[in-house]
């Protein structure tokens, strides 16, 4: 009887002290839709430099990835979650947050321009890989924290 109290207060114990599951923290999911944006761009940059076949369906893929993570990104970035999880989202996203919103809402708008056109050549690529890529230093130059 005792043994078992003292394992249920164990347990009581431990699910109290549990912290919210690190991959549920805002600052560890907007970390994780930057990477898919990363890898998005990085397998369009590949066709684009030449170091891969053109892949249509590959293209629109990476093209629906970085439109899908334009539209809740801006949902991960809620009051106190400007420090943790070793976050490179800068103070400014908080004290300029319109700014942020505009930068945000370019990106989104140049992801879903790829997306309807679609490419169905590198050619066609090109011509919104380019517009869309300014915006990631555009963005980050202000709402991203230099790595030392
Ligand atoms: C509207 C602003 C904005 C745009 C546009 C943007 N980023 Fe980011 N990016 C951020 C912020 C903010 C962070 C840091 C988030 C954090 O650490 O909490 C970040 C972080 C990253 C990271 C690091 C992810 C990690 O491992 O933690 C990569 C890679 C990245 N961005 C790639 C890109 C690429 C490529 C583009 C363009 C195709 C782009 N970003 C466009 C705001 C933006």
């Amino acid at each position: 009887m005792k043994f078992r109290s003292l394992i249920a207060l164990a347990m009581i114990g431990a699910a109290g002290l549990a912290p919210a599951l690190a991959a549920d923290e805002p600052q560890v999911v907007r970390q994780e839709m930057m990477k898919k944006v990363g890898g998005a761009t990085g397998a369009m940059a590949k066709m684009v430099k030449g170091e891969m076949d053109y892949d249509a369906a590959a293209a629109l893929a990476a093209l629906t990835t970085i439109s899908e993570v334009a539209a809740t990104y801006g949902d991960f970035f809620p009051e106190g979650s400007d420090t943790g999880f070793e976050t490179e989202a800068a103070p400014a996203i908080w004290s300029d947050r319109d700014g942020f919103n505009e930068k945000l809402a370019q990106f989104k708008a140049d992801a879903d321009a790829g997306v309807a056109a679609a490419p169905a050549d590198l050619d066609g690529l090109k011509a919104v890989f380019g517009p869309l890529t300014k915006n990631c230093g555009a963005c980050h130059e202000d709402y991203r924290l230099k790595k030392s």
